[in-house]
């Protein structure tokens, strides 16, 4: 790398981490550009924008240093700089043209300063596309960053709020990756090199989830409550990376599939500990007020698998019955929920019963996740489980 484009946005701008990562680039005697106008939660205007900077500032490389919007904005400037197209053309079918990405990216070094998305471990984009006000992405191998440095100092400063949000997002990889639909249960591709990334549950991704969930269960109440418990952080971060790397190969499901509708079509929520500047329920958030209801509905697809999960999160099963599956992993996570002062599903997002049509309909875009669940989906199951996640408490 000779000339970096330093990715950011405007809180971390100013935080000491900052300060060291221009630092560590200037004393190596490399050309920094900063890019602090990073939306978060971005959408297609802002990643454009990224990316007519990407080109005229002529990079090699790139450093990003932010959560999962900065990671991602970084990864389209470097994607349309590097091989331009309409934005249209990378975006998954059926809402783009999901056109293969033509060859390798500039390198890409991404420091994550939240403990949730994974991004700076996959090979995927996730932006709010605003003519159809729903949340789509980019999915390929090249995207993925060429390094991931993380580094749980980074996470000390991160409100309270984000915490749990973001924690709740690595909850949710784990659990949705560790109950896909089985990598062989699914058709097999025509050749290898259309293998998707997202390929179902499989042993190696098995192994990232499980270690995710007991360290959730074990640290994430800790990591909300106090936040100069560095300990809790730094588990959390590590927890955040292993489910990365497992939903990047196994892939999410529903309650993602969901939570796009429900960010998407946000009317006024503004959360505290986020910017302000817009309405819009955060990532982690959109997902996991969906999960209780969702979960109940899979537990009979693989009761010991969800008995499993709800045991490493921190449930008592020792006495569960399989027909018990659903109903105490949905308690356990509508306790850590609770716990974490998330707002209480739906209902606590701004909306109501007579919202659900227009989620399906929007969540019904999402086939690329919705055919990664445990068992067939459709608008009417999906109008099901959006009223079962209306409110639990
Ligand atoms: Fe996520």
């Amino acid at each position: 790398m000779g000339r970096v484009g330093l990715f950011t946005d405007l809180r971390v701008r100013d935080l000491p981490i900052f300060e060291a990562v221009w630092r560590s680039l200037q004393s190596a005697r490399i050309d920094v550009v900063v890019f602090d106008s990073v939306r978060v939660e971005p959408t297609d205007e802002s990643l454009l924008e990224a990316a007519r900077f990407a080109s005229e500032a002529k990079l090699t490389g790139y450093v990003s240093l932010g959560g999962g919007s900065v990671i991602d904005t970084c990864k389209a400037a470097n994607l349309f700089a590097s091989h331009p197209a309409e934005l249209l053309d990378y975006v998954n079918a059926p809402v783009g043209l999901g056109k293969p990405i033509p060859g390798a990216l500039r390198p890409h070094i991404a420091c994550p300063t939240t403990s949730g998305t994974g991004s700076e471990v996959t090979g995927i984009i996730i932006f709010d596309l605003h003519a159809l006000s729903v949340k789509t992405g980019i999915a390929s191998p090249m995207i993925r960053p060429s390094e991931a440095l993380v580094d749980p100092d980074a996470t000390r400063t991160l409100p309270t709020e984000v915490v749990a949000a973001s924690g709740m997002d690595v909850l949710c990889h784990a659990l949705e990756s560790f109950t896909a639909r089985p990598f062989d249960q699914r058709a097999a591709p025509a050749t290898p090199l259309m293998r998707p990334m997202s390929q179902g549950r499989n042993p190696w991704s098995d192994i990232g989830c499980r270690e995710a969930l007991r360290l959730i269960g074990l640290f994430f109440e800790r990591a909300v409550r106090d936040t100069t418990d560095d300990e809790a952080r730094q588990q959390l971060m590590w927890a955040a990376t292993l489910a990365g790397i497992a939903f990047g190969n196994a892939g999410v499901h529903v309650p993602h599939g969901m939570s796009y509708a429900v960010a998407g079509l946000v009317r006024d929520h503004r959360p505290s500990g986020y910017p302000t500047d817009h309405a819009m329920v955060p990532h982690g958030v959109s997902v996991i007020v969906n999960a209780p209801s969702v979960f109940r509905w899979t537990a009979p697809t693989s009761p010991s698998r969800h008995l499993e999960a709800a045991a490493l999160l921190g449930e008592d099963t020792r006495s569960a019955e399989p027909a018990d599956a659903g109903d105490l992993l949905g308690s356990r996570l509508v306790t850590l929920m609770r716990g974490a002062l998330v707002p209480n599903g739906l209902s606590g997002v701004g909306y109501g019963a007579t919202d659900v049509p227009a989620l399906a309909q929007g969540a019904l875009a999402q086939q690329r996740l919705l055919q990664n669940a445990p068992q067939p989906i459709d608008e009417e199951t999906l109008k099901r489980l959006f009223l079962g996640a209306i409110s639990y408490w």
